[in-house]
């Protein structure tokens, strides 16, 4: 366990935003959480455990203990008939994860390439994209209950994950420190082809039988034009969640506007695409000082540089105004706001 005081969070944090951290502990293994739980003043003292910091908006600075989660190792856990089983400690980087199970020979989680963040942060929002959520991978978790210091395997019920959404979310929030993640990847494996733009792939290149690492490759290229790297230009991914409404709702939305992007789901709900509609109220390229509208997605809101956390907050709520006032939906934040 390895203690700093009065750290600079600005390089652990995708979206680049100053804020200083009073106390940080560098976590890189349970017996490092149980320590923190015995010690006289880090046990009792308020935590926020952060994990690659691609998914945060930082408003201030941090009294809270900052538990900075850097565990390490992956390995193939178990061989079964129908499926791999491989896990990865909290604090490995995701797309790095990812391209290891793709270069072992474990297809399963390629839609998912270049994901910012790390391997314990994915369960918290049930990552996911171009088709596949993580929890349709996931096997189970160990952590550490900040409490009582002792060690937990969560399964998948007890995630209660749903659209970026986990118990990580709720009830467990700030309560357990998760240290590994295990991943199921079925056997045989199949493509997830059904996202458009990968079906757009498939019809572009006359490649109708992808491999797993093709499809890697196309979830990247697709990614990188579309979205923002966040070492070139601070960012915290989707910056709002794409908004679930009735079917009613989303017929008197399309009497207005006919063009608004929209997805049935299976529950009879229908999402509709957030990125739209903030275009469609014309937010591309706008800025609140460093903090601007991306100019290519319009979900995506970026540091074009010196960006404090009150300036993306000022532009959000602007975003959230305005599309309310258009199309009567509030637009909710995606990333955790501290
Ligand atoms: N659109 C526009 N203008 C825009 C942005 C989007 O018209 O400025 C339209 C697109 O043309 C498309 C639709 O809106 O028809 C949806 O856009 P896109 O396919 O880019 O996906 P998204 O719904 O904006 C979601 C996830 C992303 C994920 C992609 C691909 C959420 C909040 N976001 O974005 O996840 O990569 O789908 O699966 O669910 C993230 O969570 O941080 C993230 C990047």
């Amino acid at each position: 366990m390895q203690t700093e005081t009065g750290v600079s969070l600005k390089p652990y944090n995708s979206f680049g935003l100053p804020a200083v951290a009073e106390t940080l502990v560098r976590i890189r293994s349970d017996a490092d959480v149980r320590r923190v739980v015995d010690d006289p003043a880090l046990g009792r003292a308020p935590k926020f455990i952060l994990g690659g910091g691609s998914n945060i908006i930082l408003t201030r600075d941090m009294p809270q203990t900052v538990l900075k989660v850097e565990v390490p190792g992956r390995r193939l856990v178990e061989e079964r008939d129908d499926a791999w089983i491989v896990e990865a400690g909290a604090g490995e980087s995701w797309h790095d994860f990812v391209m290891w199970t793709l270069e072992q020979g474990f297809p399963g989680l390629e839609n998912l390439a270049l994901i910012p963040g790390t391997v314990g942060a994915s369960p918290v929002q049930n990552i996911g994209a171009y088709g596949l959520e993580l929890r349709e991978r996931f096997e189970s978790l160990d952590g550490v209950d900040l409490r009582t210091g002792l060690g937990v395997t969560i399964g998948p019920e007890m995630c209660a994950f749903g659209y970026r959404d986990s118990v990580f979310k709720h009830s467990l929030a700030g309560r357990v420190v998760i240290t590994r993640v295990r991943f199921r990847l079925p056997k045989p494996w199949r493509p997830v082809l059904g996202y458009l733009e990968l079906e757009r792939k498939v019809a572009e290149t006359g490649v109708d039988e992808p491999g797993a690492q093709q499809i890697a490759d196309w979830v990247i290229a697709i990614r990188r034009h579309k979205l923002p790297d966040p070492q070139q230009l601070g960012n915290a991914g989707s910056f709002f969640k794409n908004p679930l409404v009735s079917p009613e709702q989303c017929r008197d939305i399309i009497g207005r506007d006919p063009e608004i992007v929209h997805y049935p789901l299976p529950d009879g709900q229908v999402k509709l695409a957030a990125g739209w509609m903030i275009d469609a109220c014309g937010w591309k390229g706008k800025s609140v000082g460093g903090a601007a509208v991306y100019d290519k997605q319009a979900l995506v809101l970026v540091n074009r540089g010196g960006a404090i956390g009150s300036e993306v907050m000022t532009l959000a709520r602007a975003i959230q105004e305005s599309v309310y006032g258009r199309f009567g939906i509030r637009l909710e934040p995606e990333p955790v706001v501290l």
